[in-house]
């Protein structure tokens, strides 16, 4: 079976980040069957659109991987119940210059950790509409809320026996979503129905 390359976007970027915690133990779980490369969306610029005709190296580097990946994932904090503003400049640098949408169609989901009980469920909310309207290919279920503050020991690894079920069977759900749109040799669905009005969108 080939493996499934999957870009790997953490909203969290400082160094003791529980989200990128979860996303080294989530990796460490698929590893045999997939390839998760983290996005270094730290590095970009604040997007603007006086550079993005001519974007700097991170931004050209990180449009690129998106293009090669089969599938992206989100790994994201909640910051005042929404996702952190890193991710979201990430995630409008993959959407322009218009009318080109590099997410268009990927399959993706989302997940992510805070130390709060309900933790994420505010981001992830937020994420998926962006998501949605970017026309991603969203795995809807199972959702993924995690309160990362006992999850992991004090060298990072995950210690919590629940948590690690709880990825086993979201990687089983998020393997068979993206295995789902192997219906060709170009890792995509081919869609009958063609996108249509773009020209007329108000953001033109
Ligand atoms: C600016 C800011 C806003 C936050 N807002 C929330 C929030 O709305 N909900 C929540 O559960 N935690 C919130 N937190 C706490 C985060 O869950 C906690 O800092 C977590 O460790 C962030 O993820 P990270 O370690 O991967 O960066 C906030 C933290 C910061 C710095």
């Amino acid at each position: 079976m080939k493996t499934i390359k999957i870009l790997t976007l953490v909203g969290g970027i400082s160094s003791g980040s529980v989200n990128k915690k979860l996303f080294e133990a989530y990796k460490e779980i698929v590893g045999h069957v997939a390839e998760l490369t983290l996005a270094d969306i730290s590095k970009l610029p604040f997007f603007s659109q006086d550079i993005e005709n001519n974007p700097p190296d991170s931004v050209t580097s990180f449009q690129d991987q998106i293009r090669q990946t089969e599938a992206v994932f989100f790994i994201t904090p909640e910051y005042n119940r929404s996702l952190p503003g890193v991710l979201k400049n990430a995630i409008d640098w993959g959407s322009r210059p218009y009318p080109q949408n590099l997410w268009k169609k990927k399959p993706v989901a989302t997940i992510g950790a805070s130390i709060g009980n309900i933790g994420t469920f505010g981001a992830q909310g937020h994420l998926r509409q962006i998501l949605n309207y970017l026309d991603m290919s969203l795995l809807n279920q199972p959702e993924f809320y995690m309160n990362g503050s006992k999850a992991f020991g004090e060298k990072g690894k995950l210690v919590d026996e629940i948590s690690r079920k709880i990825i086993q069977a979201h990687w089983f759900a998020f393997k068979e979503w993206i295995e789902l749109h192997r219906q060709n040799d170009t890792g995509h669905v081919q869609h009958t129905v063609k996108s249509q009005g773009l020209e007329d969108s108000p953001w033109a």
